[in-house]
């Protein structure tokens, strides 16, 4: 193979994962990780797989290997709870049909752990964040409160049930959602993360050159997530969420309620506008308008 390979999606498309061409083969390229957000050894890692894989997913790709990397104090932590990670990982992996084929380990004194991850294209054109256009109705695949509840969680005021619901949201895999939005004949599609459901859609919003309208009521949200946030279980990258869409947002709603919509999310659902009255089973949670970087809450 002669010359490097050239990207269709890349840097500058700032979309979920970047797209290569190699041959005849389009590449899917994507790496996520961070620092433990639960408790549970292996629910960390099978979340931090189901995270890694999902930007993958959400460009209507199909990841097939990965590589671990791992940052790990291993002066203060056995060797043992690591290899309960890399397990909780290998479960998810195996769930996706991933070949976890290596992986890198430094020592560092906070832990982190993601993967990068090797994806195909090959059941459709990429599903792009900057292709929607006005007119759409948008679909929700996992409900909004993550970030919410581990910090209620981190404080020791998260109930046990509403803790175990986030994490087996997590711990889902976006396949079947993806399957389904490109079923849906979806135009642009993205993942809910760290910039929450209000920052990817600005974000959407703004690659695609349209508005969004969120219709609140319609948003579907984990059990806990309202209460925790009254009560000041909000991550300061939430808040940071909130401030950083301020300037596009158009909404009469209280700071509390907007706070959840701009939570940060770990391995959250698709984000995708389909066209308007599509069949889907998921929940419609507003529209897209031509009102260009405009950002509606009601
Ligand atoms: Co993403
Ligand atoms: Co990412």
């Amino acid at each position: 193979m002669a010359g490097a390979a050239v990207p269709s999606v890349g840097l500058q498309a700032a979309d979920d994962a970047a797209v290569v061409q190699v041959g005849e083969t389009q590449l899917v390229l994507t790496t996520d990780f961070f620092t433990p957000i639960v408790d549970s050894a292996s629910d960390w890692g099978a979340i931090a797989a189901a995270n890694a894989f999902s930007d993958v997913y959400a460009m209507g790709g199909t990841p097939a290997f990965a590589l671990n990397l791992v940052a790990w104090p291993r002066d203060e932590l056995p060797t043992s709870l690591l290899a309960e990670v890399l397990l909780g990982a290998s479960e998810v992996a195996a769930e996706a049909g991933v070949a976890i084929v290596g992986g890198h380990t430094i020592d560092d004194p906070i832990p982190k752990y993601g993967l990068a991850v090797i994806g195909t294209l090959d059941t459709g054109p990429a599903l792009r964040l900057d292709s929607a256009e006005p007119g759409l109705d948008l679909i929700l695949t996992k409900p909004i409160g993550t970030g919410v509840l581990t910090t209620a969680h981190k404080a020791g005021e998260c109930p046990e049930d509403q803790l175990r619901s986030a994490v087996l949201s997590m711990r889902t895999l976006n396949r079947d959602a993806a399957n389904h939005v490109r079923t849906s004949g979806a135009r642009a599609v993205t993942d809910v993360t760290g910039f929450g459901l209000l920052g990817h859609a600005l974000r959407m919003a703004r690659a695609s050159g349209i508005g969004i309208r969120i219709d609140s009521a319609s948003v579907p949200l984990l059990a806990g997530a309202s209460d925790l946030a009254d009560r000041g279980f909000v991550p300061s990258g939430t808040v940071r969420n909130l401030e950083a869409v301020e300037q596009s947002l158009e909404s009469s709603l209280q700071r509390n309620l907007l706070l959840v919509l701009a939570d940060a999310q770990t391995s959250g659902g698709l984000l995708a506008a389909i066209p308007s009255g599509a069949d889907t089973v998921y929940p419609v949670i507003g529209q897209t308008t031509d009102r260009p970087g405009v950002l509606e809450v009601v």
